[in-house]
């Protein structure tokens, strides 16, 4: 199945964030949006719902298939197969994990790893908990979680770490070694972990993705997060599952109330749905692209950002750039003003982000040069 790239009019038409937020010359490479048309599956199953009506309350969580779905292929992709039965829809990635912290996690610090995905930075007090970030080293050649760091929030009183695996904006898909020296961690201390696995389809080729849940021994202290809204861009469609580790865990989430956990919709979950069970030669098309444009954007920052750093990218399509050789105090903000590229700015991911970019690699190869054009036009010769 081919890639549609659709025109910059095409995508502006569209309505989405991405390419109505800036002016009409600023090439947008910022939020986690894609550049393509919606994979045909999808649209499919989202034209027949709305011919049938389908926009009602959504149905009871098992009877729309979706728990099933993610079951079969998490257990195709990744040997982890959670019960159907322990499937809990929600709306989003982020209102689960609010849900996750406020039902399930002791009223403690929540670790969180930085540089972080913004939202994580406000979830976390917003359930009102206290938060303890740990800044990666933006001078470590690889990005690694700093379980020293961990275990001492544990002792000092922390009970949940909340993890992005895989990790934006780092670009890590972590490794089961490393992985499983975090399970011994957080078993140690008796803690948990909500691990936030949103981009687990987006692991690059040479790169696996292991569920957190599937380590020996972790699932009862974990809560997974899962959606089909990043790989197949459909975010606005508004369905994620919460996979809960433990009977104890389950019975507390449904014994909510539904205006507790009320934001999930019909059609999310038809597009969910179309996307586990059809979705993967279009998820194989995209990521041809991606390994091709990580590929690409390697070159071009060596060729025409020297001094710029990037890590390996593993997974995701968002590339983190170290662009503390410009010397400017807000890269983002130069890109946008002087190269009318808008990009995330670095310092909004908290500690250990300043200085630093996320550019979003989900579009066409003369994109992704352009971005580094404006860059380099913006930048000056930062080396
Ligand atoms: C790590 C991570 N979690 C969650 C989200 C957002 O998910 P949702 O829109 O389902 O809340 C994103 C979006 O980019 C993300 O990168």
């Amino acid at each position: 199945m081919s890639l549609v790239d659709l025109t910059d009019e095409q995508l502006r038409a569209r309505g989405s964030i991405k390419w109505t937020f800036a002016a009409a010359d600023v090439l947008p490479a910022w939020v986690a949006e894609m550049d393509f048309a919606l994979a045909e599956p999808i649209s499919a199953a989202l034209h027949d719902a709305v011919d049938r009506g389908d926009v009602g309350y959504p149905a009871l969580d098992e009877a729309t298939g979706v728990p099933e779905a993610l079951a079969t292929f998490a257990g195709e992709r990744w040997g982890w197969s959670p019960d159907p039965a322990s499937v809990v829809l929600t709306g989003d990635v982020m209102a689960g994990v609010r849900l996750a912290l406020e039902t399930l996690c002791e009223d403690a610090p929540v670790v969180v790893p930085t540089p972080a995905y913004m939202p994580f930075l406000d979830v976390v007090p917003l359930s009102g908990r206290q938060m303890v970030t740990i800044p990666l080293d933006p001078d470590a050649d690889r990005a690694t979680l700093d379980l020293d760091r961990v275990e001492a929030a544990f002792s000092d009183g922390a009970r949940t770490l909340l993890l992005s695996n895989p990790h934006n904006p780092w670009g890590r898909a972590f490794t089961r070694a490393e992985l499983e020296a975090l399970r011994d961690v957080v078993a140690r201390h008796g803690a948990r972990v909500i691990s936030d696995e949103i981009h687990a389809p987006l692991v690059l080729p040479g790169h696996t993705h292991i569920a957190y849940a599937s380590l020996d021994g972790a699932a009862e202290h974990t809560t997974t997060l899962m959606s089909a809204s990043k790989a197949w861009n459909v975010p606005g469609l508004k369905s994620a599952q919460l996979v809960a580790g433990s009977r104890a865990d389950l019975r507390a989430l449904r014994a909510l109330p539904p205006v507790a956990n009320h934001g999930s919709s019909p059609l999310g979950h038809v597009a969910a749905r179309a996307a586990y069970r059809e979705g993967l030669p279009w998820l194989s098309a995209v990521l041809q692209r991606l390994e091709a444009n990580r590929a690409l954007l390697v070159d071009l920052v060596a060729q025409e950002l020297p001094g710029v750093r990037m890590r390996a990218l593993e997974a995701t399509y968002l590339a983190w750039l170290d662009a503390r050789c410009t010397g400017l105090a807000n890269p983002a903000g130069a890109a946008l003003e002087r190269g009318r590229v808008l990009v995330n700015d670095g310092a909004t991911f908290g500690p250990g982000g300043q200085g630093h970019v996320r550019v979003n690699l989900a579009t066409s190869p003369e994109r992704v040069a352009e971005v580094v054009r404006r860059l380099t036009k913006a930048w000056g010769d930062p080396a």
